[in-house]
């Protein structure tokens, strides 16, 4: 089983397609593990985006991101991963596959909608960012079984 951390960003939540973005995901198997909708503040977001604060992009970023509620979402599931950067497409959405959410949702580069953990390394680290342990939970799906082949 593999954990992963899900942004439904602020124009997921603005645009009013935050169930139908999660409908996505739990069709595919994934199990909601924790749950939250947040305003994420300048140091959560500099401590997410890291990586990219040298990049030109980076204060835009910070910006969008800050600018109004998200829902964070810590995932579940075999290869959640990878299985969920699959479902979310290409990072622009002029660019994703039809099929997937950036590209059946927007065209946009930075308004792209959700944020998936692009390694188990990455999705360990931001889960620790954006929940407690207390926040998550523990426990077993009726269809389990059905869906785990190994
Ligand atoms: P994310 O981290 O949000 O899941 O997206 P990603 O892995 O597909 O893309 P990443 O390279 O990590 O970039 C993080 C976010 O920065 C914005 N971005 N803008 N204008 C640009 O060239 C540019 N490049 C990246 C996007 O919002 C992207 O999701
Ligand atoms: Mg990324």
């Amino acid at each position: 089983m593999e954990r992963t951390l899900i942004l439904f960003k602020p124009d997921a939540v603005q645009r009013r397609l935050c169930g139908r973005l999660l409908s996505r995901f739990e069709d595919k198997g994934l199990k909601i593990a924790g749950m939250k909708l947040m305003r994420i503040s300048d140091e959560l977001a500099a401590q997410h985006y890291a990586d990219h604060v040298e990049r030109p992009f980076y204060a835009g970023l910070v910006k969008f991101m800050t600018s109004a509620p998200v829902i964070a979402l810590c995932l579940e599931g075999g290869r959640a991963v990878s299985v969920a950067r699959k479902l979310m497409g290409a990072t622009f959405g002029f660019k994703a596959e039809s099929g997937t959410i950036r590209g059946d949702f927007g065209i946009s580069n930075q308004f792209n909608l959700i944020h998936g953990s692009d390694s188990p390394e990455s999705a360990e680290r931001e889960i620790g960012l954006f929940f407690k342990p207390e926040e998550l939970q523990e426990y077993g799906l009726c269809d389990d079984a059905w869906l785990a082949d190994e």
